[in-house]
């Protein structure tokens, strides 16, 4: 448990790594580390986010493992079905047994160059349909250079939860992701970080009450490994990690998840 009574979450954001043979051993390997950490006692939730087309394959390895991973997607379309190809809907991914959807990852918005508007939108269809979200922000260095960090942070989690209900916020994770930390080996200090979750809480605070705020987990990502991941997750504001390159090697991820229950 975090200093808040908040249990942990670790996700594993694979991204367009990995190929069946390969996510089904990891995924396999995982699930038996997380049940013996479990089984342990210790509380930490877990979640891993194949690319789309190995999700049924890595949902069948989960389930027969016994495992309460969660199954997560790594991005959605907000629409429920029609002519959007290539995309993918909240229903279809339910049908394969995802539980949990990143929207708004870093890559999606400055790679793919989604706006705001469109990542508003997939949160709410997420959130709707029952399922949980987890909304990253965060800044580019440029931003962070010119004192710009909380600002942004706070106007991507304004305009990532316009006309998110309060009754909603149960299902809802953020992940602050600083842009200049993801995949380059710097890692944000653990003060930085935890001013940033910080703030994200104070704007939740003001969007839907000290309470709701206080429920929200806030995971940090960017960077994140066995060797930084206690320091970092042990700042009262830090519930977590959503973890990119060290989630695909499964003894590196489970040092993580063990950190963020104490170690
Ligand atoms: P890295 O851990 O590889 O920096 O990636 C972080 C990330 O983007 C997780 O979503």
């Amino acid at each position: 448990m975090t200093a808040s009574n908040r249990v942990p979450i670790i996700g594993g954001n694979w991204k367009m790594n990995t190929d069946r043979t390969t996510g089904i051993a990891l995924a396999k390997a995982v699930a038996s580390g997380v049940a013996s950490l479990q089984a342990q006692g210790k509380k930490v939730e877990v979640a891993v986010f194949p690319p789309f087309v190995y999700l049924p394959a890595i949902s069948e390895t989960l389930c027969a493992a016994g495992s309460n991973i969660a199954l997560g997607a790594q991005d959605v379309y907000h629409a429920e079905k029609g002519a959007f190809t290539g995309e993918v809907s909240v229903g279809m991914l339910r049908d394969v047994g995802v539980k949990t959807v990143l929207v708004g990852h870093s890559e999606r918005r400055h790679v793919i160059h989604e706006g705001d508007d469109l990542i508003n939108l997939k949160v709410r269809a997420v959130l709707h349909h029952a399922m949980r979200c987890v909304l990253c922000v965060g800044e580019k260095l440029e931003q962070r250079e010119t004192g710009q960090t909380n600002t942004i942070n706070e106007r991507q989690v304004r305009l990532g939860l316009r006309d998110v209900r309060p009754d909603e916020l149960d299902r809802l994770v953020i992940a602050y992701e600083p842009v200049w930390a993801i995949g380059t080996g710097k890692t944000a200090t653990p003060q930085d970080a935890q001013d940033a979750h910080r703030h994200i809480r104070l704007v939740l605070a003001d969007l839907f009450g000290k309470d709701a705020a206080a429920g929200v987990r806030i995971q940090y990502g960017g960077s994140v490994n066995a060797a930084n991941a206690k320091e970092l997750m042990s700042q009262p504001d830090i519930d977590g990690a959503l973890v990119g390159g060290a989630s695909l090697k499964d003894a590196d991820f489970l040092q993580i998840v063990s950190a963020a229950c104490g170690g």
